[in-house]
């Protein structure tokens, strides 16, 4: 092995230790295990919505090979991998949550005949099943050994908890590539979802090359399988609802916490990361982590909209806006925001701004309602803000100018959207066109964010000077029914009253 300069700096890596290599070693750390447990899990709850979503998107794809990666581990720094996160269209498809399984793959086989359950499709879950004892990878891989990360599922293990056939990572080629080619010349087409892992972006591009596909056309019918994925999250199973409904409860937990350790971020120089952090105990111990970074912000920090680096101090007399949400053990996210006064009280300024926010939420809550549009619940909500701003001299024209297609001034205080598709992506269904998703008619069984606010900088020399330094959002989180918005996450409290009630029964 080269040593000093010659060494390749990707072996480096190896320097600083090295597991012993000799057979007597290797014999030894094989051997004198205790059996692992012939029992296989139970059938998970997920399994049979998970088959109803498959079934789905097989249908829209007759006669085609679907390949639908999980990703790789992603590298922070250097060696150091993040907590592996599957790709959402793979969770949603397999039912897969936390952890697993990174670089596997789920295809879908075209069948040339329906299957018993009536799909167009067999589907099987490519993935590096736990290695034997025996092998390298149990003690001296750090990225997949069951000594350094713990054990992997097996094969059987997934295929008996969700009900999908598996098999080993290493035939994943032959899968993918076996007949593949252009339909019209009797290959079978292949269909990816692309830039989730690059190796398998590379295997079937060298695919396609070898076979004669035209890759541009291949990649725009790629884009349409992950466009038809995204759409398909758009209305909510049972399933996804009950994880939402969990990701919320803990995410309401995790804001009980912050109004207890309010005395020691007013205590601490960077108060907001105070806040920031006891929310994140929430998310780690009753969720999976947080779905997105945590805004904590006090005062003028509220009004930067992605205020996430939360190192600023928090002050009595100040309002905190934190926007916050727990991703749930399945990986479906809440995504909530209140703002509350640090001491406990309104100021009547702060009062006043936080109302015109209330009521432009009110006023999305009764736009949200099946056959209603999407873009409806915010032209609801900026019409409503646009009347406050209004009436309190703001608009420098009048507010049908404002919301016309030529104004837009009203915008200056909330340049965001006030809704949009939550699951489990915070940003959910961003794929999906533009005619389902703002310009789509609201279905039974969507689920929301309504989330209007109103930033007014300390520079911001249109407003008052005692408007400057306030920012307010209301953000909460809707299920459609039959009736209209179901507010999902109605157990934090909404008005300043009850917001003051509920501080006040917290510091006990
Ligand atoms: N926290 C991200 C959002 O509200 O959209
Ligand atoms: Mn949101
Ligand atoms: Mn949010």
């Amino acid at each position: 092995m080269p040593e000093g300069e010659n060494q390749p700096l990707g072996e480096r890596v190896t320097n600083r230790s090295q597991p012993p290599r000799s057979a007597a070693f290797k014999e030894f750390i094989g051997s004198q295990w205790a059996p692992r447990s012939e029992q296989l899990p139970a059938r998970a709850e997920v399994a049979e919505a998970a088959a109803r979503r498959r079934a789905a998107i097989s249908a829209k794809f007759p006669g085609e090979r679907l390949v639908i990666p999980a990703g790789p581990l992603k590298v922070r720094s250097n060696d150091v991998d993040y907590r592996f996160r599957p790709h959402s269209a793979f969770a949603h498809l397999t039912g897969l949550g936390v952890d697993h399984e990174p670089d596997a793959v789920l295809v879908m086989e075209p069948l040339a005949e329906p299957a018993a359950d009536g799909s167009g499709h067999e589907a099987t879950l490519y993935f590096r099943p736990l290695a034997g004892r025996d092998t390298d990878q149990f003690y001296s891989d750090p990225r997949y050994g069951e000594f350094w990360v713990g054990p992997q599922p097996t094969l059987e293990e997934i295929h008996a908890e969700y009900g999908i056939a598996t098999a080993d990572l290493s035939e994943l080629e032959v899968a993918v590539t076996k007949n593949a080619g252009n339909r019209a010349l009797g290959g079978v087409q292949v269909r990816l979802v692309r830039e989730v892992d690059l190796n398998v972006d590379a295997l079937v591009d060298t695919s396609r090359y070898n076979t004669g596909v035209d890759l541009e056309q291949a990649d725009t019918q790629d884009a349409a399988l992950t466009e038809a994925l995204s759409e398909l999250r758009l209305i909510k199973d049972e399933v996804e609802v009950a994880n939402l409904r969990r990701a919320i409860a803990a995410t309401v937990t995790g804001f009980e916490n912050i109004i207890r350790a309010l005395p020691a971020a007013k205590a601490h120089r960077r108060g907001e990361r105070v806040v920031e952090t006891a929310f994140f105990s929430a998310a780690r111990t009753e969720g999976n982590d947080v779905g997105y970074e945590t805004i904590a912000a006090c005062g003028n920090n509220a009004t930067v909209l992605h205020w996430i680096r939360n190192d600023g101090t928090v002050r009595d007399g100040e309002l905190m806006l934190v926007d916050a949400g727990v991703e749930d053990d399945t990986l479906y996210t809440a995504d909530i925001t209140r703002t509350f006064p640090v001491d406990g009280t309104y100021t009547p300024v702060q009062k006043r701004i936080y109302d015109a926010v209330l009521t432009a939420s009110e006023a999305a809550f009764a736009a949200a309602k099946p056959g209603n549009r999407f873009r409806d619940v915010h032209a609801a909500a900026m019409r409503s803000l646009a009347e406050s701003l209004d009436s309190w001299g703001l608009l420098p024209v009048s507010v049908e100018e404002a919301v016309s297609d030529e104004g837009g001034q009203h915008r200056r205080w909330m340049p965001h959207g006030t809704s949009h598709h939550l699951g489990l992506d915070v940003h959910d269904c961003a794929q999906a066109k533009r005619e389902l998703y703002i310009d789509g008619i609201i279905e039974e069984g969507m689920v929301f964010t309504i989330e209007p606010g109103l930033y007014f900088k300390e520079d911001d020399l249109a407003v008052p000077e005692e408007y400057r330094g306030i920012g307010v959002r209301l953000e909460d989180d809707v299920l459609i029914t039959a009736d209209g918005a179901q507010n999902l996450t109605a157990a934090l409290p909404r008005t300043t009253e009850e917001i003051e009630a509920w501080m006040a029964e917290l510091a006990g």
